[in-house]
């Protein structure tokens, strides 16, 4: 291992990334079902207005029915959802934007799908009630490790700090968990991680 842990977290991301993509089709819908069902009971997704969430990609747990859910959600508020979009000036940094069934979608440098850039849908990071995450792995800290942009890490670096802030979850196939991360000064710990079998909480003020 090099001396600020590059090597392990890069053999890492290998063998998590294989063993996410290596789920069956099945594997995976049931994944996504039974995410949306462990988000759908939380606490946390109850009080909320404004959800972050992703388009699944590298076989990352889908979010589609969780969000069509929150489509149709009938409540005293109505909820938003959003979805990251590599920030068009500010280097290295995501941007969220409302997505609705009609939101226009267009691809990233990455071939990942993102709504496309309009002033009027931005939602600023700090008025999100939760930001759920994609990652590679996790530990039983609440550490993260994700595909290695450094892209989430330096949206939330301004907010980790502060004394209220989005709550910060991770979602994940049970299999992307280790029994302990490399971390970085960088890395922005969760609050939260839920997978199809648990949602697992953690302290971090
Ligand atoms: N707050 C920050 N300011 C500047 N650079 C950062 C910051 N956070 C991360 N980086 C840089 O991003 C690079 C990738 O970080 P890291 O390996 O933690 O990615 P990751 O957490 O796997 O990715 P992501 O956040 O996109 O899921 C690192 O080389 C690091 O220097
Ligand atoms: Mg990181």
């Amino acid at each position: 291992m090099s001396r600020d842990g590059s090597f392990d977290r890069k053999a890492l991301r290998k063998s998590l990334r294989k063993a996410r993509i290596s789920l069956s089709s099945e594997q995976q819908y049931s994944a996504e079902i039974a995410v949306a069902h462990q988000l759908n009971q939380s606490e946390f997704i109850h009080q909320s207005t404004t959800i972050a969430g992703y388009l699944a990609n590298d076989g990352e747990v889908s979010l589609s029915s969780f969000i069509t859910a929150q489509w149709q959600h009938q409540g005293p508020y109505k909820r938003h959802i959003t979805l990251p979009v590599i920030h068009p000036v500010n280097k290295g940094h995501l941007l969220m934007l409302a997505y609705t069934p009609t939101t226009q979608m267009t691809e990233n440098k990455y071939g990942i799908v993102e709504p496309e850039v309009a002033c009027n849908h931005i939602h600023l990071i700090s008025d999100h009630s939760v930001i759920l995450m994609p990652l590679v792995g996790f530990d039983r800290q609440g550490n993260r490790l994700g595909m290695g942009g450094g892209y989430y890490d330096r949206t939330l670096s301004n907010i980790r700090n502060a004394p209220i802030r989005p709550k910060l979850v991770g979602v994940a196939h049970d299999c992307q968990e280790v029994s302990q991360l490399p971390v970085q000064s960088w890395d922005v710990p969760l609050d939260a991680i839920v997978t199809p079998s648990r949602i697992l909480h953690f302290k971090n003020d």
